[in-house]
């Protein structure tokens, strides 16, 4: 069977990950989430004081990080590795959120991150979510999704997901961080967040989790038999 290359761009918090998890699964496809790729280099920034504005200082501190992937067993989830050390939940907490979008506006951050992640989809066979997958990442993608929500449903959403790992924050607050960090992402100099010409355009505002997931893997099942067609004509 052919592999292709599933594509999942979008704003924060609008059921990507989710959805591109479950999508995965069912194609029986490695899940590459690469927000938290960003995520993990933010914590190590922050951690290690590195300047935001020094390209010097930035260069050497990527030359130390390590980004890997590992499947945690007993939660069924594919754990963020950053230099060995397991830091899915850090990853998730509201102080790196708040600097996430600054990190990944920095030009060398995201070429250091955009090559590790066309290595991991070299033989395709691959289903990832992010900001600039379709557009940069793999703009050859055999299927490309451009997903949103309505921003309300979006920041209840990220409570939700907040709340189930203890952390309580206000409506508010996580309606403020959501709005800034889609102006941030879909501004910045360095691959914005946009839809793809040949994106899907998905709102899932009124959508099940099903419904997204049955959708994708339809679109998905269409393109892996459209490619099985051209490898046989
Ligand atoms: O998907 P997420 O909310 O975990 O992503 C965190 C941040 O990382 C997001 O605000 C923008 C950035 N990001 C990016 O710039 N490019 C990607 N491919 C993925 C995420």
């Amino acid at each position: 069977m052919p592999k292709i290359i599933v594509a999942i761009d979008g704003y924060s918090s609008c059921g990507k990950s989710t959805t591109a998890k479950l999508v995965a699964r069912q194609l029986n496809y490695p899940y590459i989430d690469t927000g938290a790729m960003y995520r993990a280099v933010t914590l190590y920034f922050l951690q290690n004081h590195i300047s935001l504005t020094n390209p010097r200082e930035t260069q050497q501190a990527l030359n130390n990080i390590h980004i890997s992937f590992k499947r945690h067993a007993e939660l069924g989830r594919n754990d963020t590795y950053l230099n060995g050390l397991n830091v899915e939940d850090e990853i998730r907490k509201m102080y790196v959120s708040e600097k996430v979008s600054d990190v990944s506006a920095i030009a060398e951050v995201r070429h250091a991150l955009v090559a590790q992640q066309q290595r991991m989809g070299k033989t395709k066979g691959i289903v990832m979510d992010g900001r600039d997958i379709g557009t940069v990442v793999f703009p050859q993608a055999e299927l490309k999704i451009f997903m949103t929500a309505d921003p309300l449903i979006r920041a209840q959403r990220r409570q939700m997901e907040l709340l189930e790992k203890g952390e309580t924050v206000g409506l508010a607050e996580i309606a403020e961080n959501l709005k800034m960090r889609d102006y941030i992402d879909t501004h910045r100099a360095e691959s914005p967040l946009k839809q793809a010409e040949d994106a899907i355009y998905v709102d899932n505002s009124l959508m099940t989790l099903d419904e997204q997931v049955e959708l994708v893997v339809r679109l998905a099942d269409e393109q892996i038999g459209l490619s099985l067609r051209r490898s046989a004509e």
